[in-house]
């Protein structure tokens, strides 16, 4: 209580700073997709670029069914499983700059996404058979490798830059 006064400020402004990167707006697909075509060109072949088309037309309403097949429809306006979904919404890390530089993409709202992300939605109550393999599913969704042999991974570049930003 004492310190009320002085501490309150700055705890509204870094909550303001990290509400701005989590409320992030999404950009959609396509706005990946100019730097990124690999990896889109994959992700357009997987069942997540299609996940609400599995959903029938009164489905596509409900937003039990939607919560996974569809979750950023309402809130975003972009249908299916996208790069955003799991990436993070791009307002902010999609500007070429932001997006070379892995920190500030980072501190901007890119993420990776993890195991628990997945089993978000690939969990008990999801109709597969099989229980969820993170690895194999991984296999499943690969759309970096294609990515990184096009191009040469920023940890092993050998462009001639004397100061390479850590
Ligand atoms: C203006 C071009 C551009 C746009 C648009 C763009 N990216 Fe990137 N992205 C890059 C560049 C450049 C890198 C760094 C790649 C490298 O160094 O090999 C990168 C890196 C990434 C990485 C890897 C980051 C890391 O540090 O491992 C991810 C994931 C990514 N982008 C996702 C996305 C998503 C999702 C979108 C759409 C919302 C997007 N990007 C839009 C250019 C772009
Ligand atoms: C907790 C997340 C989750 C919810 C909620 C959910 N689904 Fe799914 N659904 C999945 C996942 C994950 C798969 C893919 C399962 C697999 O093959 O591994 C799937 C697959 C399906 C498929 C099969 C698609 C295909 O290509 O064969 C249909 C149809 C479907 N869901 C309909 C629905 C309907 C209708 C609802 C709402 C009543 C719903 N789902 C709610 C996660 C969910
Ligand atoms: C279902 C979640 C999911 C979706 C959808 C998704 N990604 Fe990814 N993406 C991942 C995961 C997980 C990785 C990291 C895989 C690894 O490192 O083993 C990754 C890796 C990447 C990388 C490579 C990063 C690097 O280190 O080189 C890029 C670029 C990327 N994604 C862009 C995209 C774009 C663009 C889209 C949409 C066209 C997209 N992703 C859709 C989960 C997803
Ligand atoms: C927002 C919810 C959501 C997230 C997060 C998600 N998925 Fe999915 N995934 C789905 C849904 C829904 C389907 C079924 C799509 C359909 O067929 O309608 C699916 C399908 C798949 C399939 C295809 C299954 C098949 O039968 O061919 C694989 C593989 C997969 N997901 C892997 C992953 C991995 C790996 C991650 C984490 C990096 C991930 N998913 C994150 C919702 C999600």
């Amino acid at each position: 209580m004492r310190a009320r006064g002085s501490w309150l400020p700055s705890f509204v402004l870094v909550l303001a700073l990290s509400g701005a990167a989590g409320a992030a707006d999404f950009l959609g697909p396509e706005s990946c997709k100019g730097c990124h075509p690999a990896a889109y060109e994959a992700w357009m072949q997987s069942k997540h670029a299609r996940a609400g088309d599995s959903l029938s037309e009164a489905q596509q309403k409900d937003a039990r069914c939607l919560s996974c097949h569809s979750p950023d429809q309402g809130s975003q306006g972009v249908s299916h499983v996208t790069c955003e979904t799991c990436h993070g919404g791009g307002q902010y890390y999609s500007p070429a700059y932001v997006m070379k530089d892995a920190e500030l993409a980072r501190l901007v709202g890119l993420v990776d996404p993890s195991e628990k992300q997945c089993r978000n939605c690939h969990d008990a109550s999801s109709p597969s058979l099989k229980p969820f393999n993170f690895v194999e599913s991984l296999k499943a969704i690969d759309h970096w490798s294609a990515e990184r042999t096009g191009k040469s991974p920023r940890a092993e570049s050998s462009s001639p830059e004397p100061a390479k930003k850590k």
